[in-house]
């Protein structure tokens, strides 16, 4: 059963991952310039078993909202990256973190797809969709030194509320949009 809603836009199509996409996932978080800012600590993959396992635990995910799209290029077929709706973890001191009750809208593109938009408008469509999903509220959170992020979190319209701790056990930069304000 697909359980993913694929979402379209003028230039991408947002869907299930599948796991004949291991190889891009691979490529694409096998590389310090997707992962660094990613995880704490950031840590790249290594091998194509972690990308499959990756893709079963994306397609796992059981929510009527939440989901991980692969993002694919309509013109080439080609794909660009990962866009997540997800519950974000809260700061603790034991692990595994326990989920803080907030979603958080997060995205990770491939070098190659960088410069041209489609991070920006994938994070729309899903943000759209998570306003029609009717969640109460989604929040992005970057490292404090990743602009490129920062930029896409206010080209969709969250809010820049300074840093925060709660998240992650690390200080992050806090972006919000109360979906139903
Ligand atoms: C964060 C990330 C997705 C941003 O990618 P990006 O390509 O810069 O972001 P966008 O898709 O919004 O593209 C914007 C750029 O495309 C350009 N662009 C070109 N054609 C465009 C078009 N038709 N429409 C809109 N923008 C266009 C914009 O001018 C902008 O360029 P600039 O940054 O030089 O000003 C990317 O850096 C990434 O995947 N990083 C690694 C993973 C990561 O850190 N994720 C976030 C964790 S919090």
């Amino acid at each position: 059963m697909n359980r993913v809603k694929t979402l379209e836009t003028e230039r991408l199509i947002l869907r299930q991952w599948e796991p004949a996409d291991a190889d891009f996932v691979l490529d694409l978080y096998s590389r310090w310039e997707v992962q660094r800012f990613i995880g704490n600590p950031p840590q790249v993959m290594t091998d194509r078993a972690q990308a499959e396992e990756r893709i079963l635990a994306w397609r796992a995910m059981d929510h009527p909202v939440h989901a991980v799209w692969a993002v694919q290029v309509r013109a080439s077929g080609e794909l660009a990256g990962t866009l997540l709706l997800k519950s974000i973890p809260a700061s603790g001191g034991s692990l595994p973190l326990q989920p803080s009750g907030d979603t958080e809208i997060g995205w990770h593109f491939h070098p190659d797809h960088w410069g041209h938009g489609y991070a920006t408008e994938a994070a729309a469509a899903v943000l759209a969709y998570a306003f029609e999903g009717g969640l109460p509220k989604v929040v992005a959170v970057t490292a404090p030194a990743n602009t490129a992020s920062q930029n896409v979190c206010t080209r969709i319209g969250l809010v820049h509320q300074g840093q925060t701790g709660r998240y992650y056990n690390t200080l992050c930069e806090l972006f919000e949009l109360p979906v139903h304000p």
